[in-house]
C-alpha cells in the first residue's frame, strides 16, 4: 500500500475493463486517479471521472487544464484508451479504417502531447501506452487495430528518445488476449484457439495488465524506457 502515495495518476478509457480496474489499483496505492473517459459512470469515490474524448484535442487540454488546477500535476499519463472495428482488409472501410486510427493513436498522440509539457516542468514523469500482442504480430481481420497498435509502439521509441533527458521515461505494454468487453464479439471457438496457443494456458484478466501498469509507474522502473513489455502468457500467434 502506499506504493504511488501522491502521485496524480490519468489513465484515459478508465471507466471499463482493464483501465477501470488499474485505476482501482492505483487508487489502492494511495495515488490520486483521474480517469478519462467516453463514459463518465462512477468507478469508485476517490476516482475522479470526466468525460474526455481523446480523439480531441481541446476535449483533451480542457482535461489537462482541470487536472492541472485541482492538483497541481500529473505525474503518470496511461494511454489506455482504445477501440475495435474488425473486418478483413477487403470489407474494411474508410470509416472503420478512420475510426480505430483516430482513438487508439491520435487520442495517445493528443494526450501525450497536452500532459507532457506538465511534466517537463517538473521534471519528472511517467508515460505508459497500451499498444498490443496485434500491434507486434498482427491479427486477421484488424488491419487498422494492428497498423494504430504497431504505430503506438514507434511513438513510444521516439518519446523515449526525446522526454527521457527531462525526467520522463515512456514504455508500452503488450497486452496478449484479456478478458474484457473487447473481448466479447470473439465467438468462443477462437478464443479456445487462442488459449491453446497461449502456454500459461488461460486468457489474461485486467489485473494482469493493470499490475504491469503499476509496476511501470512506480520509481522502481525508472531505468526502464522505450520497452515494450508483453503481458500474454507468452502467447504465440
Ligand atoms: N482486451 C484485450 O484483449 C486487449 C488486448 C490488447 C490490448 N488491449 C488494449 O487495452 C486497452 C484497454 O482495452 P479494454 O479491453 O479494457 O477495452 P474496454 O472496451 O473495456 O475499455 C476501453 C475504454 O476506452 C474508452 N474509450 C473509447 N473511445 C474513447 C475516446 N474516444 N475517448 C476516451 N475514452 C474512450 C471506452 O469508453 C472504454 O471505457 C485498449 O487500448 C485496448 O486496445 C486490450
Amino acid at each position: 500500500m502506499g506504493f504511488l502515495k501522491d502521485k496524480v495518476v490519468v489513465i484515459t478509457g478508465g471507466a471499463s475493463g482493464i483501465g477501470r480496474v488499474s485505476a482501482k489499483i492505483f487508487g489502492a496505492e494511495n495515488a490520486n486517479v483521474i480517469v478519462w473517459d467516453l463514459k463518465t459512470e462512477k468507478v469508485s469515490d476517490e476516482i475522479h471521472i470526466y468525460n474526455v474524448d481523446v480523439r480531441n484535442s481541446d476535449s483533451v487540454q480542457e482535461a489537462t487544464r482541470i487536472a492541472i488546477e485541482k492538483f497541481g500535476q500529473i505525474d503518470v499519463l496511461i494511454n489506455n484508451a482504445g477501440i475495435t472495428q474488425d473486418a478483413s482488409l477487403l470489407k474494411m472501410s474508410d470509416q472503420q479504417w478512420r475510426d480505430v486510427l483516430d482513438v487508439n493513436l491520435t487520442g495517445v498522440f493528443n494526450c501525450t502531447k497536452s500532459v507532457a509539457p506538465h511534466m517537463i516542468e517538473e521534471k519528472f514523469g511517467r508515460i505508459i501506452n497500451t499498444s498490443s500482442v496485434v500491434g507486434l504480430y498482427g491479427n486477421y481481420g484488424q488491419t487498422n487495430y494492428a497498423a494504430s497498435k504497431a504505430g503506438v509502439i514507434g511513438m513510444t521509441k521516439v518519446w523515449a528518445r526525446e522526454l527521457a533527458p527531462k525526467g520522463i521515461t515512456v514504455n508500452a505494454v503488450a497486452p496478449g488476449f484479456i478478458s474484457t468487453n473487447m473481448m466479447k464479439t470473439i465467438p468462443k471457438k477462437i478464443l479456445d484457439t487462442i488459449i491453446e496457443k497461449t502456454p500459461v494456458g488461460r486468457l489474461g484478466i485486467p489485473e494482469d495488465v493493470a499490475n504491469v501498469y503499476l509496476f511501470l509507474a512506480s520509481e522502481k522502473a525508472s531505468f526502464i524506457n522505450g520497452a515494450v513489455i508483453s503481458v500474454d502468457g507468452g502467447y504465440v500467434g
